[in-house]
Order: C-alpha cells, then sequence, then structure tokens
C-alpha cells in the first residue's frame, strides 16, 4: 500500500527495520526463552531517539509526528513485540502525559531523561482489584498539612517496565470523599530511587517475555506537590487521554506482530510441498492467506487514520478516542486471528520452538487484553456512537 508517505516517515520506518532486523531479530528468540530484559538494545534504541519520537528536540525527542510513531513502532514489534511495548509505553503512556500536561520544569525534569533514553518510564494505573474498572483506585495520596508533599501508600500490579523504570506516572486517590470517586484522582511522577517505593513480585507471563512487568508498593513514598501532573482532580482524564495515545502504540505492536507472521507463512506456504504441490496452491491456504492479508491492511489503515487523528487533535484539542479504540481493538484481534492462522498452516513446525511463530502467537494475545481489553474498547465505541451508557 502506498500511502504516499513522506521522506521523513520512510527514513525514519526504513531506519527502525533496519535496526530490528539486524539487531533485535537475531537475539529475540534468546530473550524470550529467558525471560531477561534486553537492556542493551532497549539502550540502543534510546540513543536512536526511539523512546521519544513525539518529544520536541528542546526535551530531548525527535520532534516527528504519531504516523512516525506508528511506523517505527510497527517495524520493532514486527522484529519482537517486547521490544515494542517497552518503546511503546515510554512513548505514549509517559512522554505523552508529561508533554500535554507537564509544567516547564516537569519537562525538563522527568521528560528529557526518558524521552532522550538515558533512563526507562512507566504508567502506573491498575491495580490489583482494578483493571478494567480503571476508575475503582484504592492507592492514596494524601496531601501533607503544609500541602509541601502528598504521601503514597498502596500497590499498583501488572506494570509494564516497572522493574527497569527510573520513573513513573502514578495515578493516586488524593480525595477519598470525592463524589465520583474518580474526581478525587491525582496523576504524579514518581522517582523509584526515592525511599517508600519498592517492586514487588516480577509477573511470569505467556508472551512479551522479554518485556519487564511486576508490581510495585507504595509505603509513605512522599511525593513533592511539584510532581503532580495537571490540576487536583484531573488525574482520571489524563489517564484516560494518555490512553488514547497508547492504544494507537499497542496497535502499532499488533500490526507489527501480524506483519511478521504473515510474511513467514508466505514464505513457507511457497516452499513446503504436500500431495505433490506446494501448499501455497490448496484453495484453503490460499483463502487464509488472502483473509490474512486483508486484515492487516485494514488494521494499517485503522491505525494510520488514529495516527493523523492524534496528530489533527493537538491543534484542536479534539479527543481521538472513537480512532484509537478502532485502531486498537482491529488491529489486537487481527495479530491474533493472523499468528492462529500462521501456526495451521505451518502445521508442526508452527507449534515448535524452532521457528518464531508460536511466539508470535503468544505476543499477540496481550494486545488483546492490556490498555483496555477488547471488551472495554468495544464499550466505549459503542458509547461514542450511541451517546448512551
Ligand atoms: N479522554 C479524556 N477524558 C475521558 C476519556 C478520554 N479518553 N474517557 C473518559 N474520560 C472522562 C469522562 O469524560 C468522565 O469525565 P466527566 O464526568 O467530567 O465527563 C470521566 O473521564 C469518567 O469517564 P467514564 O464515566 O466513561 O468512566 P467509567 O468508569 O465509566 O469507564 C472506562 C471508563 C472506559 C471503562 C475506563 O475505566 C477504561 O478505559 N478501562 C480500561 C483501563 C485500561 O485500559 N487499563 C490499561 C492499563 S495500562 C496498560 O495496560 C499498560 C501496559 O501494560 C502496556
Amino acid at each position: 500500500m502506498d500511502l504516499n508517505l513522506s521522506d521523513e516517515h520512510r527514513m525514519i520506518r526504513d531506519m527502525a527495520r533496519d535496526f530490528a532486523q539486524k539487531e533485535i531479530a537475531p537475539i529475540a528468540a534468546h530473550y524470550d526463552e529467558t525471560g531477561e530484559f534486553p537492556l542493551p538494545t532497549i539502550r540502543k534504541m534510546g540513543e536512536m531517539g526511539f523512546m521519544g519520537i513525539e518529544v520536541p528536540e528542546e526535551y530531548g525527542g525527535v520532534g516527528m509526528d504519531t504516523l512516525a510513531y506508528a511506523l517505527a513502532l510497527e517495524e520493532i514489534s514486527k522484529a519482537d513485540a517486547s521490544h515494542g511495548v517497552v518503546m511503546s509505553v515510554c512513548n505514549s503512556l509517559y512522554c505523552y502525559g508529561i508533554l500535554r500536561y507537564g509544567t516547564e520544569e516537569q519537562k525538563q525534569t522527568y521528560l528529557r531523561p526518558v524521552a532522550s533514553g538515558q533512563v526507562i518510564g512507566a504508567y502506573a494505573l491498575t491495580e490489583p482489584q482494578s483493571g478494567s474498572d480503571a476508575a475503582n483506585i484504592r492507592v492514596t495520596a494524601i496531601r501533607s498539612p503544609d500541602g509541601s508533599h502528598y504521601v503514597v501508600n498502596g500497590t499498583k500490579s501488572w506494570i509494564s517496565s516497572g522493574p527497569v523504570a527510573k520513573y513513573i506516572l502514578l495515578f493516586a486517590q488524593a480525595d477519598p470523599d470525592a463524589e465520583p470517586r474518580y474526581r478525587g484522582v491525582d496523576a504524579f511522577l514518581v522517582d523509584t530511587e526515592k525511599p517508600g517505593f519498592e517492586r514487588g513480585k516480577t509477573e511470569p507471563k505467556l508472551g512479551i517475555r522479554a518485556s519487564a512487568t511486576c508490581e510495585i508498593h507504595f509505603d509513605n513514598y512522599h511525593c513533592p506537590a511539584e510532581a503532580r501532573l495537571g490540576q487536583e482532580g484531573d488525574g482520571f482524564k489524563i489517564s484516560m487521554a494518555v490512553l488514547d495515545a497508547g492504544r494507537i502504540g499497542i496497535a502499532a505492536q499488533a500490526l507489527g506482530i501480524a506483519e511478521a507472521a504473515y510474511e513467514a507463512t508466505v514464505a513457507y506456504a511457497r516452499e513446503r510441498e504436500a500431495f505433490g504441490q506446494k501448499i501455497g496452491q490448496f484453495q484453503m491456504i490460499q483463502q487464509k492467506l488472502a483473509d490474512m492479508k486483508m486484515r492487516i491492511e485494514a488494521s494499517r489503515l485503522l491505525i494510520y487514520q488514529a495516527a493523523l487523528a492524534k496528530k489533527a487533535s493537538k491543534e484542536t484539542r479534539s479527543r481521538y478516542t472513537l480512532e484509537s479504540c478502532m485502531a486498537k481493538t482491529f488491529a489486537s484481534e487481527t495479530a491474533m486471528w493472523v499468528t492462529t492462522q500462521a501456526i495451521q498452516i505451518h502445521g508442526g513446525m508452527g507449534y515448535s520452538k524452532e521457528l518464531p511463530i508460536e511466539r508470535y502467537f503468544r505476543d499477540a494475545k496481550v494486545t488483546e487484553i492490556y490498555e483496555g481489553t477488547s471488551e472495554i474498547q468495544r464499550m466505549v465505541i459503542a458509547r461514542l456512537e450511541t451517546g448512551l451508557r
């Protein structure tokens, strides 16, 4: 598909593709097997500007647009979805939030080091009792009587990049009496090297095994008042607005996974023979390949539409929730479906760890779950379309 990409877009896509295929693809199986965090390649990605693609140069980023970000993330995820999620969280769930809601001082202190790839950023919304029902936050952040700081207590779970992050964008209940409760939520920038912050158990995962995920605990963690992001009571809306951006990233990650599985399957269908002919000559295989291709290209269009809607929203401040949810739902379900077909077409070889197909399949699943399940996305889409709740 020729989308008339600009020279700049082609340049970042090709740079990401080249790096991903040369440096990430060869090591992906090893890190998946061991579950180690691939720090050397993540560092290199940071040095290349991949952790702050939309962040202006004055704050350490490369100052490109959302389409550039989606193109690069797709290429990185095509080689390895674990690298993809680290990149997605840094760019959209962390940097974007500070870029949009942060003060100048917050941008210099908390945005620059992550956007320039020196340290890793994370986002902490989920708690043991609140995944889809994100407003049900029990972590508290109580302001000190002199107003100088907040005292944070409680546990957040399933924090992507939690084990390696220097800074975390945290959402906590600052006014437990607020009605509705989400109006009491504030957003904070947490420094994980300060006392009162502790990492808990690391999650053993089905897929994206090289990405690091853990619980985090706050035990009288003192967060300076200057580290509150946005106005009092705006935390929940910030968390949702940031997820609008994040969901475009996860959609691009899913697209990369689906493309990797599809390309491997086309190559296999051309080579593998059964009953005296190439399996790609059988109509049942052809039908699967055609459907895989169509769903992939439809995902791409929805993602690029969402990226353009986000870019436009910079001026208009309008929401692009609908575009983002549609792209995430369709692309993640495409990734799951395409990787399932890829295993089926590969037969026994698809089930074997000798090929990356089974890894693509395991990695695809999470894209239907994190940053809002497919069920939540559909609920949001239907609410926006009908105006009903
Ligand atoms: N942008 C700005 N504001 C928004 C918004 C958005 N996208 N969505 C909602 N809001 C505002 C609403 O306007 C409302 O404010 P007002 O009352 O002033 O109008 C307020 O937020 C509350 O909204 P709702 O009434 O819609 O809230 P709800 O509780 O009914 O439902 C939900 C919200 C859509 C279900 C939400 O909880 C949700 O998205 N859940 C999924 C959570 C999720 O995606 N978690 C992912 C965790 S992070 C992660 O997974 C990262 C990773 O590991 C890679």
